[in-house]
């Protein structure tokens, strides 16, 4: 379905909780307010909706967090939402730390790709970022995607905390690994608002100094906003998810639904629908009708360079990313 702009809106974004097993500095604050268990949507409610979304034209699903893999078979959920008329993808943002022991369970239900959020490849830094001392583990849910074919991305915010050797470490990795490594631009929401960011596109120019002229990438690698680039010599590619400078919301194609079931028109914004209530008095068409009104209700981009307008005051963990 098109919204009031003319965008076609068909990729869902789909929060299945809000906790995650790490403690990113610049997306979990400390001391923060969980959704309580009985109000997460159960994994037969999120069909549900998925299942009204396809009717309207969502056709690819993401399944976020917090981080997706802690809440207990999340596998099962990937086969529910593949097995939906009208879904063409299904695919994963996580952590990496549970990925190696869930891999072969999120394939075997036809997961169709994996994005692994990691900012360095130094195990030291790595506990400063997240809080954790989890890296191995990270590395080896990377591994074992990238040799199980399954498609797989690597995320990176340039947050205040990276330095050079860290997006220099993994540009590396997309060099030698047939994966995508994107450098996201920092978004301030919640924990985000309190942190340096800085360009990716300063961050990319340094890349090709180092390892020559890159090529646009016209391939088709997902469903979001990032835009990709080939460099002389790598396996993988490298993308620039220009959140803040990118005019990508001409081209914005999502929604978001939260843990609790509230639907989310735009990332920056505080707007939502209450779908939990609907779907449990069981009435499709009133959930339809939620999602037709949040369609047309998305705004026509972010406003991010201006953080006063930015009303969304939830954590990134609580959005879904
Ligand atoms: P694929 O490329 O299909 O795997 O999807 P994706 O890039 O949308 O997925 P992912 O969950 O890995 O998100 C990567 C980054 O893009 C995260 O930092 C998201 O917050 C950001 N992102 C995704 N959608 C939007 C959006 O609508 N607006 C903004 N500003 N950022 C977004
Ligand atoms: N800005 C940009 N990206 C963020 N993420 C978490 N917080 C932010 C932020 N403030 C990223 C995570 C994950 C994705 C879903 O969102 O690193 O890869
Ligand atoms: Fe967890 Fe992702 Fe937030 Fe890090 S960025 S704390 S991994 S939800």
């Amino acid at each position: 379905m098109k919204d009031k702009f003319g965008r076609e809106i068909d990729y869902l974004r789909i929060s299945v909780t809000d906790h995650c097993n790490l403690r990113c500095r610049y997306c979990i604050p400390d001391g923060i307010q969980l959704v309580p268990m009985h109000d997460l949507l159960t994994y037969e409610e999120i069909e549900k909706v998925c299942r009204c979304g396809a009717e309207l034209g969502i056709s690819k699903l993401k399944v976020t967090g917090g981080e997706p893999l802690v809440r207990k078979g999340v596998a099962r959920l990937i086969g529910m939402l593949k097995r939906i008329p009208g879904i063409s993808s299904v695919t994963l943002t996580t952590n990496g730390v549970l990925l190696e022991e869930c891999l072969d369970d999120l394939k075997a239900e036809g997961l169709d790709g994996v994005n692994i959020s990691l900012d360095t490849l130094d195990p030291e830094r790595y506990r400063e970022i997240t809080g954790r001392d989890e890296l191995a583990q990270v590395l080896a849910g990377v591994d074992k995607a990238v040799k199980s074919g399954i498609r797989t991305k690597i995320n990176v915010v340039l947050s205040e905390f990276i330095r050079d050797q860290d997006w220099k470490g993994l540009a590396e990795l997309a060099k030698e690994t047939p994966l995508d490594v994107r450098f996201i631009e920092l978004m301030p929401i919640g924990a985000g608002a309190l942190v340096a960011g800085y360009s990716n596109v300063d961050v990319f120019g340094k890349i090709q100094e180092l390892y020559g002229t890159a090529k646009k990438d016209e391939r088709e690698h997902g469903n979001g906003p990032a835009v990709y680039y080939q460099l002389p010599g790598f396996t993988g590619s490298i993308g620039l998810i220009s959140a803040i400078h990118g005019n990508f919301c001409h081209h914005c194609n999502r929604l978001r639904m939260s843990a609790g079931g509230e639907l989310k028109s735009c990332l920056c914004y505080e707007d939502i629908i209450p779908l939990r209530g609907l779907l449990r008095e069981g009435n499709r068409e009133d959930v339809k009708e939620a999602f037709v009104r949040a369609i047309c209700e998305k705004r026509s981009a972010h406003c991010f360079y201006n953080i006063q307008k930015v009303t969304e005051k939830k954590y990134m963990a609580g959005i879904g990313g």
